[in-house]
């Protein structure tokens, strides 16, 4: 199941950057593991069809991944308006909800899809998901001011229930520091939510930078499926 994931992630990455992306485009460029499988691509098409592409990182690996494959890096000073993003999801509900920041980077991410014209997710099957937390058991991430997470995270759990722990690092002793030297709070909610909702409640504690619910921003979603169809 695990290869088959992973070709899942590239037959989803391919089919967005061959569908969205065109010449003389700026690209918002993910983070995570599927994201590689689309910048491979893009790199590929750039050679190949000698395409004029900037690309606009979310993230320290996407960044690191565009000039890996020699891409045109830029940001958001100079191109504030880009043509499409492409990311990766954690979960993805039937109404088209994220949950994402699994992998630390939401923020910026989230910036970057709300400048785009066109905000395409890629992903395996195993995040499509008729509600959040039915495939993704994470819960939901929450990047926060450092000395604001005892308080959030009480005020959370009082108010939408749950429990919102805070993220430990893995070769560290001591939490995870996001990209904006942040905290990361995970919420394991309990009961599915009005997201639009919540989200905003959530976004005005004090303390709180984004939240990993991106509600109403995706535009289309491709999923890489085990049969090899997208
Ligand atoms: C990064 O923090 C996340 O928002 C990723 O976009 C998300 O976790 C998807 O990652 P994978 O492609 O590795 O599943």
């Amino acid at each position: 199941r695990d290869s088959m994931a992973e070709e899942a992630k590239k037959l989803a990455g391919c089919a967005a950057v061959d569908n969205h992306v065109q010449n003389n485009h700026v690209v918002g460029v993910g983070s995570g593991s599927t994201i590689v499988y689309a910048v491979d691509r893009l790199a590929e098409r750039v050679r190949q069809e000698k395409l004029n592409i900037v690309c606009v990182p979310t993230s320290f690996q996407a960044r690191q991944l565009i000039l890996k494959h020699g891409l045109i890096l830029s940001d958001l000073d100079r191109h504030p308006e880009l043509d499409v993003a492409i990311d990766g999801a954690d979960e993805v509900d039937a109404a088209l909800t994220l949950i994402k920041g699994g992998g630390g980077c939401l923020t910026q991410e989230k910036i970057v899809a709300g400048c785009a014209k066109h905000f395409i997710v890629i992903a395996d099957f195993r995040k499509d998901s008729m509600a959040l937390g039915q495939q993704w058991k994470g819960g939901v991430p929450i990047e926060v001011i450092p000395m604001s997470y005892v308080p959030v995270s009480r005020t959370i759990a009082k108010r939408f229930g749950g429990k919102a722990v805070l993220r430990m690092a893995v070769n560290k002793a001591g939490p995870v520091v996001t990209d904006n030297s942040n905290f990361i709070l995970d919420w394991k909610f309990e009961h599915a939510q009005n997201w639009k909702v919540v989200n905003t409640a959530i976004k005005m504690i004090p303390g709180v930078v984004e939240t990993g619910l991106f509600v109403g921003m995706a535009e289309r979603v491709y999923f890489g499926m085990e049969d090899g169809t997208v």
